[in-house]
């Protein structure tokens, strides 16, 4: 028996749309985050009768779940009914942090030092099955929460388990799940244990659909699973493009602490005789996929090999925390901040700081680097999509040149506007950074324009319902 609460769409993630933290008097202060996924579901209207299932990340969340049993105060969510999962910390942990974050990504992105990495162990079977109790906890509150034949988005890696589990509970619903991530070619995939790849793959084929962000990686997902299990069987494999926000950006993007941060910038920037200095912008998450050190020593090279550029350029650079509780991430970010140092106390002068770097997260100071950015550098070794290489174009205020790796999701739809590099190849990467720089004015404007126009193609209200429909209509 459903009951009246039973939802017609349901989103899962294991990040969800709010978070707690706890303060020393115990008093609980929620925050709510952005993206794709919030303004997607939006699209749906107050009206229908929608649930996200997410995890409680931390003691916050948890100390949330506690008080409210998990369906949590609607007045935290901006109204949208949120079911948070307090999953065992440990459990928790060995998941995410184990499992999603260090062997998942670790393949999807290509990241391997493999004469000594991956070995999957007994510790590693350990912390696979507290993978496979997260995701049973998804599909059970799932198939709680579910109203009959209703549709539910799963989202990510995380939970590639969840589509088969929920399937098996509830086979009156249309599952969808979705790939923000690139897919593994197929003979990187297959350093993954034998059984533990077939039972991913078969975690999504639980699926009606099973979508991603480019072709490339929905044909990756689909050879893996010929090759694996000989094939995908029922479900249906999509694609959905998620584009940039124009309206949202826009109107953000000119608000006050835009303009402040913007100013504060300018005269950290500076420039000789008051001629402003050119931009090389690029806003990232600290995640060892996002090529941060190269793009540091691609530019480092720009100022050895062309000294013209000297004092005139100004590598805006904000690299923000993520994942911090891993070693590896903590390093990453460690050895960034240090070429950064090594690059202004080679090249600096009293009046010209040639890496500004930032890490701590400030949402109006990125939209300000938007905006002054005359040249964006987005040069991931392997990226889902890359939004920031779609945002700079809509918000840049004079057009920018992007640079961007042919290995970025968003290069399928932005590789004809920008200079494309070899994510690898550091004197490319320079060589591609002198010619953004001297790119000419009306080539830039042109580019700008259609680089928005493409980048803004599928917003995401738009990119959340052609999923929900397709799902539907299958
Ligand atoms: O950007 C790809 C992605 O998988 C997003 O879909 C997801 O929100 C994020 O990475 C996960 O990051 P985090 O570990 O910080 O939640």
């Amino acid at each position: 028996m459903v009951s009246e609460q039973a939802a017609q769409v349901l989103v899962a993630s294991n990040r969800g749309p709010v978070s707690y933290t706890l303060g020393e008097d115990g008093e609980l202060t929620s925050g709510r985050g952005g993206g794709g996924l919030v303004s997607g579901l939006s699209a749906i209207g107050p009206d229908t009768n929608a649930v996200w299932v997410c995890a409680a990340l931390g003691d916050g969340d948890r100390e949330a779940v506690r008080r409210t049993g998990g369906r949590l105060d609607t007045g935290d969510t901006g109204g949208q009914r949120v079911r948070m999962l307090g999953i065992p910390p440990e459990v928790y942990t060995d998941a995410y942090n184990g499992v999603a974050n260090s062997t998942l990504w670790f393949v999807h992105h290509l990241l391997y030092q493999t004469p000594l990495e991956p070995a999957f162990d007994s510790d590693f079977r350990a912390r696979w099955a507290s993978y496979e109790a997260y995701n049973r906890a998804f599909a059970e509150a799932l198939a709680d929460e579910a109203g009959d034949g209703a549709a539910v988005l799963i989202q990510d890696y995380h939970l590639a388990l969840v589509p088969g589990m929920l399937r098996a509970l509830r086979p009156d619903l249309r599952i969808g799940h979705f790939s923000h991530t690139p897919w593994a070619p197929v003979d990187y995939f297959r350093l993954l244990p034998d059984d533990i790849a077939r039972q991913l793959l078969r975690g999504i084929l639980g699926a009606d659909r099973a979508a991603f962000l480019t072709h490339r990686w929905a044909d990756a997902f689909t050879a893996c699973c010929t090759e694996l299990l000989g094939g995908t069987g029922n479900t249906a494999i999509g694609v959905h493009g998620l584009g940039a926000d124009a309206d949202f950006l826009r109107e953000r993007a000119n608000r006050p602490d835009v303009d402040e941060r913007l100013a504060e910038l300018r005269e950290q920037i500076g420039g000789p005789d008051g001629t402003p200095r050119r931009t090389i912008v690029r806003v990232d998450r600290t995640e060892l996929s996002k090529n941060i050190v190269r793009g540091m020593l691609a530019y480092r090279q720009l100022l050895t090999d062309r000294p013209e550029w000297r004092e005139r350029v100004t590598h805006v650079a904000f690299a923000y925390p993520s994942r911090q509780d891993l070693a590896v991430y903590r390093d990453y970010t460690a050895r960034v901040q240090e070429v950064a140092d090594e690059i202004n106390s080679t090249y600096g002068t009293p009046g010209w700081t040639p890496v500004v770097l930032h890490v701590k997260d400030d949402f109006a100071r990125s939209l300000a680097a938007y905006r002054l950015a005359d040249v964006a550098l987005v040069n991931p070794i392997r990226d889902g999509m890359n939004l920031v290489a779609k945002e700079i174009p809509v918000v840049s205020e004079t057009g920018c040149a992007l640079v961007l790796s042919r290995e970025a999701g968003a290069y399928e739809e932005l590789g004809d506007d920008a200079l494309v590099v070899n994510p690898y190849d550091v004197s490319a990467t320079a060589a591609a950074l002198h010619e953004a720089l001297t790119m000419d004015d009306d080539d830039r404007a042109a580019r700008t324009k259609r680089l928005a126009a493409a980048a803004t193609a599928l917003p995401p209200q738009r990119w959340f319902l052609d999923q929900l429909e397709a799902l539907r209509d299958g």
